[in-house]
């Protein structure tokens, strides 16, 4: 598989083994980085593609573990695949089984949206449930609760959520939905779910990400009637049959906060493309906060400027469109570095400050009670061997490994590989002194001693 973009070609990023990246910090960034299409797009669109009987063309697809990772359930459930660069084509004509495989959606959370459209496309579904991760407990209460109201029998057992349509002609029934919490993939899985179903469904209380818009739009233009995605009442009326589709991803907001943090803390200047900065407003504004100049080159494609000083400031995560809970990693190893006290607080998801503990092993100063983190900033941080425990958090660390004095070296980078599109190649790209080095005592050890890195040309 080629990419299409400047970088090297992606391998396979399910191959992604023991290896580590280590950092030199210290080294500012410089040029421009094109930013891939949204993950949490990609992989809830890949599952929409189970609503279409037709042929699904889905462009500006990135290069992640989890995106393959959707591409095997997909694949087991008869879809037919096939990926050229960031071209992902699918046809589900051939949706031949409502059982999902095991041990593929226990490994991938975004898999069990798929349950809404094999239910309204076949009548019956047995999804696995996804169970927990690094970050919380990750219930689905929401999604079998709105596809009951929909009119499906669902039961629990043996860790599989089987669910079915009762009556002959096994379609789910519009109906209005209030969910407890604006949940993304309740709102998401609910919304596919009624694209077929029979009447009209009202969803309240919905989720309002961009990524929930991406969605809505993927299956309007496959023929569903979706109206105020974007808005917390969303309104579906269902259709009987949804068509062939081309439709093209929105880049990737979490990468591109994620890059800006990584301008910001190097004190760089460089550009970012294509962005859509209306994705972006609570992440710019919080920036500008702590000091960052940002400007808008062009509608999308911005350009951050280096601060002379970070400025210290408080953070709480919500709901879109408040302080989206993704960027709370990446910023709290900004803030680190800023002059003065600054209060985080996560409140999107239970367990979700666990890189504090890893920051502070590079020198930072945090204390964590509950779900608040509080961060004295000091004036540098010093490289050291860190583990990364999930996605943000191994990004927040090669973050403060940029900054930091000396060589971090980072270990975990499996979640970065599920979540981010060839991260350490597009920072080498833009100058940063990162490796990747398969994870060998001796190599770290070598390099940790004299500084010079192993088998590498990029330090
Ligand atoms: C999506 O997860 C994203 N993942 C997450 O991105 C993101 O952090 C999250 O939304 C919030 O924005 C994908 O889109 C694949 P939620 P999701 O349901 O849908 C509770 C990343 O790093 N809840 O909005 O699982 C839940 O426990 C990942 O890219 C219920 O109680 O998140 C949480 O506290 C991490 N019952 C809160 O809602 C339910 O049935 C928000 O979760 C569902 C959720």
């Amino acid at each position: 598989m080629n990419s299409s973009s400047s970088l090297p070609d992606a391998k396979s990023p399910l191959e992604a083994d023991s290896s580590v990246l280590q950092i030199f910090g210290g080294h500012p960034l410089r040029g421009h980085v094109r930013i891939s299409g949204a993950k949490n797009s990609a992989l809830v669109i890949m599952a929409g593609s189970l609503l279409c009987s037709g042929d699904c063309r889905i462009r500006n697809v990135p290069f992640l573990a989890d995106v393959e990772r959707m591409g095997q359930v997909l694949s087991a459930l008869g879809l037919r695949l096939t990926r050229q660069d960031d071209i992902l084509d699918i046809n589900a004509s051939e949706l031949t089984t409502s059982k999902a495989p095991y041990e593929l959606v226990t490994q991938l959370r975004a898999s069990f949206f798929a349950i809404g459209p094999i239910l309204a496309r076949l009548g019956i579904a047995q999804m696995p449930l996804p169970g927990g991760c690094a970050i919380g407990a990750r219930p689905v209460d929401l999604h079998v609760r709105g596809l009951q109201a929909m009119g499906a029998e669902v039961q629990i057992e043996h860790g599989i959520c089987n669910a079915y349509v009762p009556g002959g002609h096994g379609r789910l029934k519009g109906a209005r939905i209030y969910l407890d919490t604006p949940s993304v993939g309740a709102t998401e899985t609910l919304m596919m779910a009624a694209t077929l179903a029979d009447g009209e469904s009202i969803i309240e209380n919905a989720a309002r990400e961009p990524e929930v818009v991406d969605l809505a739009n993927f299956c309007n233009a496959m023929g569903a009637k979706i109206y105020g995605a974007g808005t917390s009442t969303i309104t579906i009326v269902g259709v009987s049959k949804l068509h062939s589709i081309d439709y093209s991803i929105i880049p990737d907001r979490i990468e591109t906060g994620t890059f800006l943090v990584a301008g910001a803390i190097t004190r760089s200047e460089f550009s970012l493309s294509p962005v859509c900065p209306d994705h972006l407003i609570p992440v710019l504004a919080k920036l500008r906060d702590i000091g960052v100049t940002i400007i808008e080159e062009a509608p999308d494609c911005l350009r951050i400027l280096p601060a002379d000083v970070l400025r210290a400031t408080d953070i709480d995560t919500l709901p879109h469109p408040g302080f989206p809970t993704d960027m709370q990693a990446p910023f709290m190893a900004l803030l680190t570095l800023a002059e003065g006290d600054s209060i985080i607080n996560e409140s999107v998801f239970e367990n979700r400050l666990r890189h504090a503990s890893e920051l502070n092993r590079l020198g930072a100063d945090i204390r964590v009670k509950g779900n608040t983190a509080f961060v004295r900033g000091v004036p540098k941080l010093s490289g050291a061997p860190v583990l990364g425990t999930d996605l943000r958090a191994a990004a927040s660390l090669v973050l403060a490994g940029l900054a930091a004095e000396g060589i971090t070296t980072i270990q975990g980078i499996n979640h970065l590989d599920r979540g981010y599109d060839r991260l350490d190649m597009k920072l080498q790209q833009l100058g940063a002194k990162i490796i990747r080095i398969k994870e060998t005592s001796t190599d770290v050890e070598l390099l940790a001693n004299n500084g010079t890195p192993l088998n590498s040309t990029a330090l």
